[in-house]
């Protein structure tokens, strides 16, 4: 009788241990799942921007399904439906345009399901369609990038500069607002003239076709050239040079993002200037991620620290940039 006790308590206890196991989360069991739309991949920038993610979602144990939308704002909503329908812990999307969205973070919101703007944020009219955006101020960046050319306009004793501008994407916030701070801020200068503001998508081969163009349609005339991204500056390049100018010293060149390729052209002093806008965002999206699923507040816009690189500069101690 007393060793059929014993057994049973033993039996009991193993039971005891094996449910409580069960109960233990597991050592692999994410810290949360996250569903990421990335727009696409047409700069070394959004590239850098999608391994970052998907290093600091390691790093910080976070599940990620990651997304390509190929640069159509239809494939980013088709994807946040998937992410709904699988029920993921937060949705994080880069909106490839402003407009658009409101539908379905409508139905992330009924789901009741956490966003996070990712790079560039949206226009709605709808309070709480998103809980934060993480990324760069971009009219700043277009601030800084007008306030060079102001330096050196006064550097060069100039009297006059006539400027060709190569956007983004059209109605993205990078394109809206790095045009808007750029002009905003040479506002009033009588040195300043825009000859043009041309849509080069963000593109090196579209960087080309319209240097090509501006070329035909101005030649001599361009003093300056504004390209809103490294990746249409870098297809902009060859095209001076064929039509026999020297990048940096017939023309001013400004870019904006700060890619290892254009920090190394800069430094050989082809470009003039560039406006960082860092791509590496992906800890503050996991960081942001988990005080949301933690119940923490956070800050509704959250911008990175940016600096510029220029012609001014010693840059000859600059670490490896990443992307
Ligand atoms: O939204 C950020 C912009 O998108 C980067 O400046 C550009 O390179 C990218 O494609």
């Amino acid at each position: 009788m007393k060793g059929k006790i014993c057994l049973l308590a033993v039996i009991a206890l193993c039971c005891a241990l094996l449910c409580g196991c069960r109960q233990e989360p597991r050592a692999e069991e994410p810290a949360l799942v996250m569903g990421f739309s990335q727009l696409g991949s047409e700069s070394s920038f959004r590239i850098g921007n999608t391994r970052d993610i998907e290093a600091q979602a390691q790093a910080y144990g976070v599940s990620l399904m990651m997304d390509d939308a190929k640069q159509k704002q239809e494939n980013q909503i088709d994807a946040i439906r998937r992410f709904i329908a699988y029920r993921v812990d937060v949705i994080a999307f880069s909106p490839i345009v402003e407009e658009g969205w409101d539908n379905v973070l409508l139905e992330a919101k009924q789901a009741g399901i956490p966003v996070i703007l990712v790079d560039r944020t949206i226009q709605t009219e709808i309070s709480d369609l998103y809980v934060s955006q993480i990324g760069a101020d971009f009219y700043q960046e277009g601030v800084l990038a007008a306030q060079y050319l102001l330096r050196k306009a006064d550097a060069l004793g100039k009297d006059r500069l006539r400027i060709v501008e190569i956007t983004g994407t059209e109605s993205s916030t990078p394109m809206r607002q790095r045009h808007e701070g750029f002009w905003d801020t040479l506002a009033g200068d009588p040195r300043m003239e825009l000859l043009e503001s041309v849509n080069g998508d963000f593109l090196r081969s579209r960087g080309a076709e319209c240097m090509r163009y501006l070329l035909e349609r101005y030649g001599d005339q361009i003093d300056v050239v504004f390209s809103h991204n490294d990746e249409m500056t870098m297809g902009a390049l060859p095209e001076i040079e064929q039509a026999g100018y020297r990048p940096g010293q017939d023309m001013i060149l400004i870019s904006i993002d700060g890619g290892q390729e254009a920090i190394d052209i800069l430094k050989a002093g082809r470009i003039n200037c560039i406006v960082e806008c860092t791509p590496m965002l992906g800890g503050l999206l996991m960081e942001t991620a988990l005080d949301i699923k933690a119940g923490k507040p956070v800050e509704g816009i959250i911008h990175p620290v940016e600096r510029v690189f220029c012609d001014e500069d010693d840059l000859s101690a600059l670490p490896p940039r990443g992307y």
